[in-house]
């Protein structure tokens, strides 16, 4: 039986001179999604990159074999909807945001998936997860970040795993395919421990990215993980 688990490197601490090489590497050392950070400077105090970027990288996101492999975008912006629209036209597979950066957040769902991707919601540390309880049958993803948005590199925020138990309960009592990810400080020795508190989707930048050898990485992460009780 195929491993419930994804690892989907964060392309933030990639080398952004050599972006598409990049994501084809990543790929090749293992990883299941590509994890795309998109900051304004206005939600976040950082500024990465557009739908340009995405639409050129959409065809390096593929296994050796030609699979497509999934374009999980994290939108740090506000306003959500227009760009939103527009990643979906790029090529995003998932797409996630933040609800208080949107005045509608319904609609900005609705809005994702009627532009034919999967809607994701990401929580900071310090929200609740009390938007779930209006529309946790309308999305597909759910993304606790386990750092404050804004900066790859960060420490693991311990209070997230709280909320990941929370969040796997809210899960599964909707009987519905949602994917748990966590995003920020994710790193080999933590990452059992993440998957244990119900998460079956990882974000790795730094810890891949930062590493001579990604499959070395990629691998000891699958290793950690199938001792996880949810492997
Ligand atoms: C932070 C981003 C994360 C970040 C993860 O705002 O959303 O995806 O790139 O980077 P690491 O794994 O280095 O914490
Ligand atoms: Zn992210």
């Amino acid at each position: 039986m195929s491993s419930p688990f994804r690892i989907a490197p964060s392309i933030l601490s990639a080398d952004f001179a050599r972006l598409g090489a990049e994501v084809s590497d990543v790929i090749a050392a293992g990883a299941d999604w590509i994890h795309f950070d998109v900051m304004d400077n206005h939600y976040v105090p950082n500024l990465t990159f557009g739908p340009m970027v995405c639409h050129a990288l959409r065809p390096h996101a593929k296994k050796p074999d030609g699979t497509p492999v999934p374009i999980d975008v994290h939108l740090m912006i506000q306003p959500v909807d227009a760009l939103a629209a527009a990643f979906a036209e790029a090529g995003a597979d998932y797409i996630s945001f933040h609800p208080d950066a949107s005045p509608h957040m319904h609609r900005s769902i609705q809005a994702i998936k009627s532009a034919g991707c999967k809607a994701g919601l990401v929580f900071n540390p310090g929200l609740g997860l009390e938007a779930l309880d209006w529309v946790i049958d309308d999305i597909d993803l759910i993304l606790i970040m386990s750092v404050n948005p804004g900066f790859g590199g960060q420490s693991f925020i311990d209070s997230a795993l709280r909320k990941i138990e929370e969040a796997r309960k809210r899960i599964d009592e909707t009987g519905r395919d949602i994917r748990l990810e966590v995003d920020g400080g994710i790193k080999i020795d933590n990452i059992a421990r993440v998957a244990d508190a119900g998460a079956d989707t990882f974000v790795a930048g730094s810890a891949i990215f930062n590493a001579k050898d990604y499959a070395s990485v990629v691998a000891a992460m699958r290793e950690q993980l199938a001792t996880a009780v949810k492997a």
